[in-house]
């Protein structure tokens, strides 16, 4: 009802309408209040006034009837006030089980948003609906606030520390993000987007087909435009290794260890490549640190994985089945 009023944005998470029941309590207490004793100091003021010059007023010698009626009742209402706010407290603070988890970074001036499944996000947050999210935020720099208003939730993310946060989102739609504390010149811009979506969008979205195709077909196209191709090949001559079936396998490396070429492996292969070389090969592979960005490395990684053979899914396994309810079992 209140959607029209730019004051009071739709109601779009589950704790958004208990939060707004107190706000208007107090509102509509404080309205009263403020009603009750401007029309007594204007009432009295109008009654008692004085009519001629020597009027005196009669000496008053105290009721205790009057003093507890006026300390009892606001007893009473601050106490309501009290648990009440104290309830919701611990209902904002006490983060669901079963909520999925998305980790936030605050940065001069931007959003960074990782899903518990490896999505990258900037500015903009894709959430199922009907699932609590937990957030678990931080800093770069100095103190932001990630504020988000149709769901009545505001969280600082404070350089050094771990921030908790959750909502869960009633409806789908696109939501407003802002920073709520000043940080810097660009603060104003430092705003996105929740997108909230239905659970089989949101799984779709997972996994990559909302950006137009998978996560490894984006790889794969990398893989070809930024030349890696030309050097993993398949023949013995190649100047890298081949890649085909190398991933999940264990790796033997120049100084005799072996490593199993996990995600992180590969990630790091890109970004460092002479970090961990292989045997039999020269560290001869620039790297590619600042080339490629975070979510262009989930690309490159997802489609080395699929070079095992078998069809691998482009994320974890909790995000693969389209029909699974989305309970974030991760
Ligand atoms: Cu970040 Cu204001």
């Amino acid at each position: 009802m209140w959607s029209g009023f730019p004051l009071f944005p739709e109601q779009a998470s589950t704790t958004a309408g208990q939060v707004d029941a107190l706000y208007f309590f107090l509102i509509a207490l404080t309205a009263f209040f403020s009603l009750l004793i401007a029309a007594l100091v204007f009432g009295f003021a109008v009654r008692y006034r004085r009519r001629s010059p020597d009027d005196r007023p009669p000496a008053i010698y105290g009721s205790l009837a009057l003093e507890l009626t006026w300390t009892l009742i606001p007893l009473v209402i601050v106490g309501v006030i009290f648990f009440w706010s104290a309830d919701l407290y611990v209902t904002l603070s006490q983060v669901p089980k079963n909520a999925i988890e998305v980790n936030v970074v605050g940065k001069r001036w931007m959003w960074k948003l990782q899903h518990m499944t490896g999505q990258r996000e900037i500015n903009e947050l894709h959430v199922p609906v009907g699932v609590p999210v937990k957030l678990s935020l931080t800093s770069e720099d100095v103190i932001h606030s990630f504020f988000v208003p149709a769901f009545r939730m505001k969280k600082d993310a404070v350089p050094g520390r771990y921030t908790t946060a959750w909502f869960q989102a009633t409806k789908p739609g696109r939501y407003h993000l802002f920073c709520a504390e000043y940080c810097g010149t660009r603060h104003s811009n430092m705003i996105g987007t929740i997108v909230v979506l239905e659970p089989a969008a949101f799984q779709a979205w997972l996994a990559g087909g909302a950006s137009g195709g998978s996560l490894a077909s984006a790889g794969e196209k990398l893989f070809q435009d930024l030349a890696c191709v030309t050097c993993h090949k398949a023949d013995s001559g190649a100047r890298g290794p081949n890649l085909v079936g190398v991933f999940g396998r264990p790796v033997a490396l120049q100084d005799g260890s072996t490593v199993t070429a996990d995600e992180t492996y590969i990630r790091e292969s890109i970004v460092a490549p002479s970090a961990k070389v292989v045997a039999g090969y020269q560290p001869i592979m620039p790297t590619f640190q600042g080339l490629v960005s975070e979510e262009q490395l989930l690309q490159l990684v997802a489609y080395v994985r699929t070079l095992k053979g078998t069809e691998v899914p482009p994320v974890p396994a909790a995000a693969a089945p389209a029909a699974a309810p989305a309970t974030g079992t991760r």
